[in-house]
């Protein structure tokens, strides 16, 4: 059987076949209201901290006083002023810092960019190495043991706040690319659902779609009988369904918000990916499209994730098949009209939240499209489960979505 014919098989039958895996996050949790505060037990008094943080969202909605208060006594050094994808060129400056005032602990107070950012800065400061950027390019390098670091989340969406991955975009050349660190945790992160409340709509949008997408990056792939991890996903799939209108609106539950924040540390910590085959495709071409276009993360997995699914939907059939009966609750009988209405009511709940789900709405056109065929073409990349999108899948699935 050659290697298609192979996959297809395996993602038409459930064969007891969980993949073999390891599971380690050392990341502390700590949940709910008013837990900012403890941030004074939770970061020893004779740290020196470097405190990471973005635009200023944080001066006007209350948080940066709350961490101010809490982190009384302690040294603290301010780098703020980093982007929404984080510029390798803003972070480097931070690096400097670290080294000239021997910082040894890094607070990032943010969403998923200062956080990520966050990881770098902690990494490279601690790397000999003349050119940094090989940390995020260079997949043989020996990553550094960062400085030791934690988080106050201020946007649920990216995860990053209980993983050891970061996405590092560098504006001089147009690129973006994701790296990991085996000892890159977060040593702890505070979630307080409140802060969800000062957030743009535009931004919780963002976010649904996020967490959305990280799911279905790790739920639609082979049917391996993973039963506790496809449960999981399910859950947060129909939590963010059930909580987005509420989430929306103009008076957020605090529920919602909770619901929301806890979903999106769930959505990529390790728990659902035990033992599934993963396909990270939307995310890959995403990334391109934000590096080429400036799109929000989250405006570009609204527009390729629906793609992915109708240009792939041979190769992951059994699973948006199990997609459209339980967390849709599609009962049409004819397995090919079924996922046809799992695809659209994917794409009208983007929608549903104020998200653009096709390229031309953006002005993007065909050159585009080309230059992010191109590139994943020198760069030889397949992405997808098993690599089964190769850079012509590519192609057609932004067609797809002109
Ligand atoms: O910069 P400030 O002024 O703080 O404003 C931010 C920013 O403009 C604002 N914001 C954050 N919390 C707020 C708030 N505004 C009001 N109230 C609050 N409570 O929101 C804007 C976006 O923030 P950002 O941190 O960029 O958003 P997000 O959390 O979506 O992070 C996106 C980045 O994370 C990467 C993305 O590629 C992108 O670079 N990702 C990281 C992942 C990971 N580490 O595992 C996985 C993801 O797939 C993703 O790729
Ligand atoms: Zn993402």
């Amino acid at each position: 059987m050659n290697r298609r014919l192979l996959i297809l098989y395996l993602n038409n039958k459930y064969i007891s076949c969980m993949n073999n895996f390891e599971f380690r996050n050392p990341t502390r949790l700590v949940f709910g209201k008013g837990q900012i505060a403890r941030l004074s037990d939770l970061v020893g008094q004779d740290k020196k901290v470097l405190l990471t943080y973005g635009g200023g969202s944080i001066k006007r909605n209350g948080v940066y006083e709350q961490v101010i208060a809490a982190l009384k006594g302690r040294e603290i050094t301010e780098f703020g002023g980093i982007e929404a994808n984080p510029d390798y060129d803003t972070l480097i400056k931070a690096v400097e810092i670290c080294k000239q005032k021997k910082i040894d602990f890094i607070l990032a107070v943010g969403g998923g960019s200062i956080i990520d950012g966050t990881k770098f800065i902690a990494a490279a400061a601690k790397c000999d190495c003349e050119d940094t950027w090989k940390l995020i390019t260079d997949k043989s390098f020996k990553m550094p043991v960062p400085i030791d670091f934690g988080a106050v989340l201020t946007l649920p969406a990216t995860a990053s706040e209980m993983n050891n991955g970061a996405v590092i975009s560098r504006r001089a050349t147009k690129e973006k690319f994701a790296f990991h660190n085996p000892d890159g945790f977060p040593c702890f992160s505070i979630l307080d659902p409140t802060v969800v409340l000062s957030l743009p709509k535009k931004q919780i949008s963002n976010g649904i779609v996020d967490i959305y997408a990280h799911t279905l990056e790790q739920y639609l792939t082979t049917c391996l009988d993973t039963k506790v991890m496809d449960y999981w996903a399910e859950g947060l799939l129909k939590t963010l369904i059930e909580e987005a209108p509420n989430l929306m609106s103009d008076n957020p539950s605090y529920d919602s918000c909770a619901n929301f924040m806890l979903t999106a540390t769930m959505g990529l910590n390790g728990f659902i990916s035990m033992g599934v085959d993963e396909d990270w495709a939307t995310h890959m071409i995403g990334h391109e499209l934000t590096a080429l276009c400036g799109l929000d993360h989250g405006e570009t997995l609204a527009i390729v994730h629906p793609g992915v699914m109708a240009v792939m939907r041979q190769e992951k059939h059994g699973k948006l098949l199990q997609y459209a009966r339980r967390v849709w609750n599609i009962t049409e009988s004819d397995q090919e009209k079924a996922i046809d209405m799992a695809i659209e009511k994917t794409e009208n709940f983007f929608r549903s939240i104020g998200k653009k789900t096709r390229l031309g709405e953006y002005g993007i056109g065909n050159d585009i499209i080309d230059t992010i065929v191109e590139r994943f073409e020198q760069r030889g990349w397949a992405v997808g489960e098993h690599g089964i999108v190769t850079p012509e899948k590519t192609r057609q699935i932004l067609e797809r979505v002109k």
